[in-house]
């Protein structure tokens, strides 16, 4: 059993990271700005209601609370959600204070969340990798303040990581489009739709290259990652994703109509294969997703949902401004 400190923990994500900790044993303690409701605070875990970005709080609650290990989740996580520099500001700021307050203090084990749009997706100008599936070699190429934010805390990572060298462990990780546990039931995902609205029109999910992971195997990958990052290279970035695609079709049939010019470089993603590899995490970790949209929707996606929508199928990457702030 560690002592975890998960910041952004009444999140979208943190919910079930603090929840998944606690469940595995950790005692775990939870800081955001916003309240989890005392009634849905899992056994094993404690809450701090704080701004991380006042002067001193994290390093007061790092060396009160007398963590092992620090997960960072706390951003302004929707890419257009706040002016340009606010997003920057606040996502780099906060990134930086936690990590160094982290290392300040001396935690062994310091993890923070980046994410798949530092690979630059969804770009109005036009965005194509040079292979599928797309992996932590994938060239970075952000194209808004929140993609370059993120970007700028695994460097953060780096850049602690060669300064301690192994005294002090760091990794980044990108999780894909979150899917919490409620949202298998019904509610409504980041974007505002829920996530049969998501397998039924093919273009909800196109920007984000239809890439999701649920919530609870993220918990579980960071459970692991914590377990094994004495033994791995230090300062390393992982995807964290499901083992297939947020989608009804192979996405050798739906990326090149969403994305132009993809057509040769997805040929290979037959079945249900995704656009983002989880080899590394796989290979490095032992890690694996256990949950899919396959195995979490009840009922089951009906498939003939999405006759209707293939028509809609000839969309550009980007059709409107409102897809371009997927956060995943
Ligand atoms: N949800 C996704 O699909 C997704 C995908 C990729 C990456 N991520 C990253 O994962 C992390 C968590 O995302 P999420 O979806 O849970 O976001 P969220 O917005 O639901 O949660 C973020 C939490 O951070 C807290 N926070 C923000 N500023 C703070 C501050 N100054 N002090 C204290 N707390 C503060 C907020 O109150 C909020 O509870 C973020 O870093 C995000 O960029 C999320």
């Amino acid at each position: 059993m560690s002592r975890i400190f998960v910041t952004g923990g009444s999140g979208r994500l943190g919910r079930s990271v603090v929840a998944g900790l606690a469940a595995a044993g950790h005692e775990v303690f939870s800081v955001d700005r916003d309240a989890i409701p005392a009634e849905q605070l899992p056994a094993g875990a404690v809450q701090y209601t704080a701004d991380l970005l006042a002067p001193g709080e994290a390093e007061r609650l790092i060396r009160e609370t007398a963590p092992d290990a620090v997960i960072h989740l706390a951003a302004i996580a929707v890419p257009f959600s706040a002016p340009e520099d606010v997003i920057f500001s606040t996502n780099t700021r906060l990134a930086f204070a936690v990590i160094s307050a982290a290392t300040e203090v001396g935690v062994r084990r310091i993890v923070t969340a980046s994410s798949p749009t530092a690979l630059g997706y969804g770009c109005p100008e036009g965005w194509l990798p040079p292979s599928f599936p797309l992996d932590e070699n994938t060239p970075a190429t952000p194209w808004n303040a929140y993609a370059l934010s993120k970007l700028i805390a695994e460097q953060t990572i780096r850049m602690f990581a060669a300064a301690q060298g192994d005294k002090i462990r760091y990794a980044a990780f990108r999780p894909c489009y979150v899917i919490s546990p409620e949202e298998w039931e019904g509610a409504l995902t980041q974007q505002g739709h829920t996530v049969r609205e998501r397998l039924a029109d093919p273009s909800l999910s196109a920007p984000a290259l239809f890439n999701y992971v649920d919530a609870r195997d993220v918990a579980d990958f960071l459970d692991v990652l914590l377990a094994k990052m004495d033994s791995i290279p230090n300062g390393q970035t992982f995807f964290v994703g499901a083992k297939d695609a947020l989608a009804a079709a192979p996405l050798s049939e739906l990326l090149p109509q969403f994305l132009p010019g993809s057509g040769p470089l997805t040929e290979h993603l037959t079945g249900t294969s995704p656009a983002f590899s989880i080899e590394k995490a796989r290979t490095l970790l032992g890690w694996e997703p256990k949950r899919s949209w396959r195995t979490e929707l009840t009922p089951p996606f009906d498939g003939a949902d999405t006759a209707v929508l293939k028509d809609e199928n000839n969309r550009g990457l980007v059709p409107a401004g409102a897809t371009s702030k997927e956060t995943a």
